[in-house]
């Protein structure tokens, strides 16, 4: 795999004059007030780091951060294609803009992310969100002051949706949405095109960053005090492939281990058809690593699975599970799953049951196939009407639901290391290391430390406790 360059943003002399120059006019448009960004993230964590990037280079240009829409002078949507009705919602949201713009002039309206990757979306933008001035894609957050330059100096809308550029960018500023957990992407782009999945598309090829850049930013993040690490990508089982270093996942997990500090490390997601027994040996010998692996299966059925290009069978997902569950007794596993593929039979359906009753996920992330502009499933045969689809998708969640209560109810009377993430209902909610929710009377002095926390009953899936410690 060949990569393109490297692009060092810190180093960038051209996008830092960019930058000045958008200071300087943005400031005039706001009589010398800071001017104030807005930005809202749809889809998944790798979305979201992307944001708290932008949000980064919005910062280094001056502008504040708003978390209301009505003060800003910039409003960003970062956009998920992952399903039609997240790309709907979008839509929606984009429409009401309109209003806003039409009562204040010299409001900038920017959409980027995976929608904008899509020719099909760029071209309905153009021709009805008018209102839009800036579009630009997922290889393109880095060039935003030249973008918003261009817009600011022209007036005309700008748009920017190169998918040429496959290369990894480092040093972006960042501004984190956290002070405890943080988002550390290891890896961009993805190349299993699973027939149903519009992410390759959007994305583009897998990348991976250099080891030297993940470990500097982690260890920057524990001495700032971070305690938990997400390491983001869409297969990070494929961690290392293609770099000028010989690395593999699970190796950068234990160099990640050695870094000195009190703070745990997650990461997600994990690809079955890339996951290896090093992998799991390496979570269980280090404390540092959560006891929790979100595995996605997609279907408990080989034929389905084949016809989703996932590269595994149902034994091969059963054969990892089990030698996990050997390795990590306690283990908390929890995966994504897709009801009503193209074509898939009520008893294809009812082997992801099965499955899903053998492995005994702790949650699950659970999906109606929805057909994607462009991709192979987009084109089969889909028989099986909407409503049959929906019926199965409640069994299903009535399974799970059973099953996640069994999980909580199980935890009673045990005591927990969690990790005290807000006050949510009057109570400190917080998650262990399996990622269940953990209530508990508390107050904000807890928020962003690990406490020790006895589950004494459970309502809803939820575990409700007793604080036993502060560690
Ligand atoms: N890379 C991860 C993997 O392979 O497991 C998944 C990333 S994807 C963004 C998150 C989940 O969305 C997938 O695991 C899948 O269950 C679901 N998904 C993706 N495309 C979908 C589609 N067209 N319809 C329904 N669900 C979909
Ligand atoms: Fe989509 Fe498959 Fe890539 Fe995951 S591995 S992002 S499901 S194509
Ligand atoms: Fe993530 Fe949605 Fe893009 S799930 S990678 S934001 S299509």
């Amino acid at each position: 795999m060949q990569y393109s360059p490297e692009i060092n943003y810190a180093a960038d002399a051209q996008m830092a004059v960019y930058a000045e120059h958008v200071r300087e006019i943005m400031r005039d448009r706001t009589g010398g007030s800071s001017p104030k960004a807005f930005v809202r993230t749809y889809g998944c964590q790798l979305n979201v780091s992307d944001s708290e990037h932008i949000k980064g280079v919005l910062c280094s240009m001056g502008f504040e951060l708003t978390e209301d829409q009505q003060q800003a002078d910039f409003i960003l949507f970062n956009t998920c294609a992952v399903r039609e009705h997240a790309e709907d919602r979008v839509f929606g949201n984009a429409g009401a803009l309109k209003n806003l713009k039409s009562r204040k002039k010299s409001l900038i309206l920017a959409i980027c992310g995976c929608m904008t990757q899509q020719q099909h979306v760029v071209e309905r933008i153009c021709r009805s969100f008018t209102h839009i001035n800036i579009v630009f894609g997922t290889r393109s957050a880095h060039k935003l002051p030249q973008l918003l330059y261009e817009y600011l100096t022209t007036g005309s809308r700008v748009i920017d949706t190169d998918d040429q550029t496959d290369g990894v960018v480092e040093n972006m500023p960042v501004h984190r949405d956290g002070s405890f957990k943080a988002f550390v992407p290891i890896m961009y782009g993805c190349n299993n095109f699973c027939t149903y999945c519009i992410v390759p598309y959007v994305r583009g090829r897998e990348r991976s960053r250099r080891s030297g850049e993940i470990i500097n930013e982690v260890k920057g993040l524990v001495a700032g005090g971070y305690k938990e690490i997400m390491l983001l990508g869409q297969n990070v089982n494929s961690y290392g492939k293609g770099l000028d270093e010989h690395i593999n996942f699970a190796e950068l997990l234990q160099r990640l281990c050695d870094i000195e500090g009190d703070f745990k490390l997650r990461f997600m997601t994990s690809h079955p058809k890339d996951a290896t027994r090093e992998l799991f040996d390496t979570m269980a010998a280090n404390g540092k690593i959560c006891k929790h692996i979100h595995l996605p299966f997609q279907s408990g059925d080989n034929e389905i699975l084949r016809r989703m290009n996932r590269g595994y069978t149902r034994e091969k997902y059963l054969g990892l599970i089990e030698y996990a569950k050997s390795v990590m007794p306690g283990l908390s596993i929890t995966s994504d799953v897709i009801v009503g593929f193209p074509g898939e039979t009520y008893e294809q359906f009812q082997n992801t049951l099965s499955l899903i009753k053998q492995v005994d996920f702790t949650s699950l992330y659970t999906f109606i196939f929805s057909p994607r502009k462009g991709t192979p499933a987009e084109k089969m045969d889909d028989p099986v009407p909407y409503d049959e689809k929906s019926r199965r998708f409640s069994e299903l969640l009535r399974l799970q639901e059973q099953i996640a209560n069994a999980h909580t109810t199980k935890m009673e009377g045990s005591v927990f290391e969690v990790l005290a993430e807000e006050i949510r209902d009057g109570e400190v909610s917080g998650r262990s290391e399996g990622n269940v929710v953990i209530q508990f009377p508390g107050d904000e002095s807890l928020i962003g430390k690990y406490v020790n926390v006895e589950v004494t009953a459970t309502k809803n899936w939820i575990a409700k406790g007793r604080l036993a410690g502060i560690n």
